[in-house]
């Protein structure tokens, strides 16, 4: 094992005796009636913020400041045992089905720009329910589920308007995606289907926020709105204005300095939207919901300290996310919740407070975990699939008898959560334990030999992924892996598309564009 810091074990057990000290003293006001809109259903508003880790936030003791994330998280319910996909398109997939990944082929990577691959057609979308239920529905920001044919962007799939990008990062002044795409560079902001060619210079999280507001300042009160906003920022490349960056004279990586920016402004973006919903008379009856999409990529700038790895890794940094709820409408306000909560949630959630339907919806790998957030009753989900992943690929080489036995092939990456139970197969990402820069603590690898394949952990009593008791507990792991492998047979083949040439931009006029 990796020598286990008593600095971070302590911060663990320090906001867990704090959690159970706001458990005891935060009495329900429960019982008590607010004003409904026209409609009586509740106002959404879901802002998803790229690549923010677990150590990006005021109230887990950043360095970064975000006093308007922290108000509303303590005015709300803090999810302090809320789990995301560790990266985009997985995340986004989730959280607009309620389904597993596995379920629709989408369990590796993400859709890169010139893929021919989007969120299959016949997923029934979080927008089209809400739609069914009589809400306006508009997204503000990055899709990242697919664009090669029309059927598959936004106002196809459920939102009445689209402003944003289809792609998953860019600049964030041109709002172009240059570069990684064999040299491909193309414009990627829409209004609805048109390009929008006269904001070159503008910052994305400005834009997205302002936009936003004009959404709301003209939002028609008998009707109830649902707004999703998942913001550009904080994902790379490292941009933010120099005003912000001043902020932060005193972190001496620069790195670490410019993404405590670019979050400064995301807070700060937060905080308007939230003021006009107040302006405009809608926040009483508003359920305002903030997520990130998955840990903090610690090669940008982003932070997970003190969990284990970062984005892209099956690992606690990767996976377990930060999340809170503010509402007027939540009955037991000012909570830390320590219920278990997955990302594919909110589809049967937000679903079921908009009075809709789940009905004929493939089957849902999701719970509606209203009561669990705003009564701070059990949450109803005592598992989470974090993925199985056949294409991933192990970085080292092992003889076929060594894999495991039949149960499951633990060459996989694959993880499952089960209780306080986490089972983790093949190569789940790089597994350091990564302290913010500029900070006195030093990166600690971890000692496992290489071609280790198979860990268990507790993750309530070690939630930094230090003890692996996958030798103490054989029985446990048999277990998981035969759950592993009755989810591997529900999975349909990974849907993975080689890069389509149709793609580039400069056959579209220079905008990235449906090609098919
Ligand atoms: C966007 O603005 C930058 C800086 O002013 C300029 O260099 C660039 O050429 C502009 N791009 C487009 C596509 O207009
Ligand atoms: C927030 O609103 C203020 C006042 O209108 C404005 O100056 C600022 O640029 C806005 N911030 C963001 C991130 O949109
Ligand atoms: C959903 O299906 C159940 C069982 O078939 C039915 O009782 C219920 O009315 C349906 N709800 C809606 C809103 O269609
Ligand atoms: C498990 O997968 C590895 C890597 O794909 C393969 O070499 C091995 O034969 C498989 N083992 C079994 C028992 O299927
Ligand atoms: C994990 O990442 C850290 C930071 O980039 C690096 O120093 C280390 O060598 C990596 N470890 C492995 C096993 O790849």
């Amino acid at each position: 094992m990796a020598p286990s810091s008593s600095w971070c074990s302590m911060g663990f057990l320090r906001s867990r005796l704090f959690l159970a000290f706001l458990l005891l003293v935060c009495v329900s006001n429960g019982g008590k009636t607010f004003a409904q809109s026209a409609s009586g259903k509740p106002n959404i508003v879901f802002i998803l913020a790229d690549d923010y880790g677990w150590n990006d936030i005021g109230y887990h003791g950043s360095v970064i400041r975000t006093p308007n994330l922290d108000r509303l998280a303590a005015e709300g319910v803090k999810l302090e045992n809320y789990y995301i996909q560790p990266i985009c398109t997985p995340s986004r997939s989730q959280l607009m089905t309620g389904r597993y990944q596995i379920h629709f082929g989408l369990q590796h990577s993400i859709i890169w720009p010139p893929q021919p691959s989007g969120l299959p057609l016949d997923e029934v979308t979080l927008p089209q329910r809400l739609k069914d239920s009589g809400y306006s529905t508009h997204i503000v920001g990055k899709w990242h589920l697919g664009f090669y044919k029309e059927e598959y962007t936004p106002t196809h799939r459920g939102f009445d308007t689209f402003y944003g990008f289809l792609t998953g990062s860019e600049h964030y002044y041109s709002h172009r995606t240059p570069g990684s795409m064999k040299g491909w560079d193309g414009l990627d902001l829409r209004d609805q289907d048109r390009p929008v060619l006269d904001q070159n210079g503008t910052y994305s999280t400005n834009l997205f926020a302002n936009k936003a507001i004009e959404i709301i300042a003209q939002h028609d009160k008998s009707k109830p709105m649902f707004l999703y906003l998942p913001f550009q920022a904080v994902h790379g490349p490292l941009q933010a204005p120099q005003k912000y960056i001043s902020m932060y004279r005193h972190i001496k990586d620069r790195d670490r300095r410019v993404y405590a920016a670019m979050t400064s402004v995301m807070d700060e973006a937060v905080g308007n939207i939230t003021d006009a919903l107040k302006q405009y008379g809608l926040w009483d009856n508003t359920v305002l919901v903030f997520s990130t999409d998955n840990g903090g990529q610690v090669l940008m700038g982003g932070n997970n300290w003190p969990l284990r790895g970062w984005k892209g890794s099956l690992w606690e940094g990767g996976i377990h996310g930060v999340g809170f709820v503010n509402s007027p409408l939540i009955k037991a306000k000012g909570r830390t919740s320590d219920a278990l909560i997955h990302i594919s949630d909110w589809f049967p959630t937000l679903v079921g407070l908009a009075g809709g339907s789940t009905n004929g919806t493939k089957p849902l790998d999701s719970h509606d975990v209203w009561e669990a957030i705003s009564e701070g009753k059990p949450s109803p989900r005592k598992e989470i699939l974090h993925n199985i992943d056949p294409l991933f690929r192990t970085i080292y080489y092992l003889p076929p008898h060594q894999w495991g036995d039949n149960t499951f092939n633990t060459s996989m990456h694959a993880a499952i959560r089960s209780g306080d139970w986490k089972l983790l197969t093949g190569y789940p990402g790089n597994g350091s334990w990564m302290p913010p820069p500029s900070s006195d603590q030093i990166c600690e690898e971890s000692d496992d030999p290489p071609g280790k394949h198979l860990w268990l952990f507790n993750i309530r009593e070690d939630p930094e992924e230090r003890t692996d008791l996958s030798k103490k507990y054989p029985l446990v792991v048999q277990e998981l892996l035969e759950k592993l492998a009755a989810y591997k047979k529900t999975a349909v083949p990974p849907f993975y598309p080689d890069r389509d040439p149709r793609a580039n931009p400069a056959l579209h006029g220079d905008v990235w564009s449906p090609w098919q």
